[in-house]
């Protein structure tokens, strides 16, 4: 059995843990779905998560805080900037120092790479990256690897197809970092000026097999066990002439799902645009909202585990 390599510890790269903390974090996420509502709310009895959103955020903020209030904890936090000091002038060391006074651990979101890193530089208290500018964004990742666990019993031996904005988008590169510690094929697709950032992948040790497309091919859908769909980064576009050009160019639809394998999985971090038709929101292939749902359950097991080295 794993120990508990999360007790407090900034989570800041998926980079950062290994397979056996990820089945850890996996079992702990089950046991904690069997706990009793009082049994839950003793963990965080008395603990308090703090937050700040340098960017928008539904599901990552209030998943950590719905997590945090079932486990007995509380949170508090800053969503809108606009409402805090820094528009007084407080340096991002500043109120990060300050956030972390007030509060057990720390979440943080924030459009700049390596902002996560720098503020656990700072922070008296654990931090949790919740999105990292284009670079990552661990907790979402290992949500993700969660859910394809639980719907296709096993990670080894699949074939994962990326699709969208490999070039910005961060959950993508916690996914393939994470992933990159099983035995798995993963085919990445997208237009060539979204491709992924070779250079932010290119010390992935070799025994991972990538694949690079441009299209969803008849072959390549007949492979896939899993399709993990992405937004365009819209706000992350330099030009949004070129976004208009490349907006809507995989939508997942029926058509896709027919040529596809009956059982194979379509998940997204969301929030979606047009990537995927809602007329297949009610098909067993739409997992995305049963993946928002286990972002919940799995926030609840990581900050039990970061809070406590046994946490119940
Ligand atoms: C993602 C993000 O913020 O990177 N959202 C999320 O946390 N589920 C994905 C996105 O914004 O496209």
């Amino acid at each position: 059995m794993p120990s508990n390599k999360f007790f407090n510890r900034s989570i800041i790269s998926i980079r950062d843990f290994t397979i056996d903390d990820f089945a850890y974090l996996f079992d702990l996420t089950d046991k904690i779905q069997s706990l009793t509502s009082n049994e839950r709310g003793e963990i965080a009895k008395g603990l308090i998560l703090g937050y700040i959103f340098y960017e928008y955020s539904t599901r990552t903020r209030l998943s950590f805080e719905s997590a945090m209030a079932s486990i007995g904890g509380r949170s508090l936090g800053i969503s809108n900037i606009d409402s805090s000091s820094i528009m007084k002038g407080e340096s991002y060391a500043d109120t990060i120092k300050t956030i972390s006074l007030y509060s057990d651990v720390v979440l943080i979101r924030h459009p700049s790479d390596g902002s996560s890193r720098y503020a656990s530089e700072i922070s008296d208290k654990p931090v949790i990256n919740g999105g990292s500018g284009s670079e990552e964004h661990p907790t979402q990742a290992m949500l993700d690897i969660y859910t394809i666990f639980k719907e296709k019993k096993r990670i080894n031996g699949l074939s994962i197809g990326i699709v969208g904005d490999l070039k910005y988008g961060r959950t993508v590169y916690s996914l393939i970092y994470g992933l990159s510690t099983y035995d798995v094929d993963i085919h990445l697709v997208s237009p060539s000026v979204l491709k992924i950032r070779s250079e932010s992948i290119d010390d992935i040790p070799n025994n991972i097999k990538m694949f690079h497309h441009t299209e969803l091919t008849d072959d390549l859908l007949k492979k896939l066990d899993v399709i993990y769909v992405t937004r365009i980064q819209r706000e992350r576009f330099p030009d949004l002439q070129e976004y208009k050009k490349i907006q809507g160019l995989y939508t997942i639809d029926e058509n896709i799902l027919k040529r596809s394998k009956p059982d194979v999985a379509i998940l997204h971090p969301l929030p979606r645009v047009d990537e995927i038709s809602p007329s297949i929101d009610n098909t067993t292939n739409a997992v995305y909202f049963k993946q928002a749902s286990y972002g919940k359950e799995l926030r609840s097991a990581l900050l039990s585990a970061l809070l406590h080295e046994n946490p119940f």
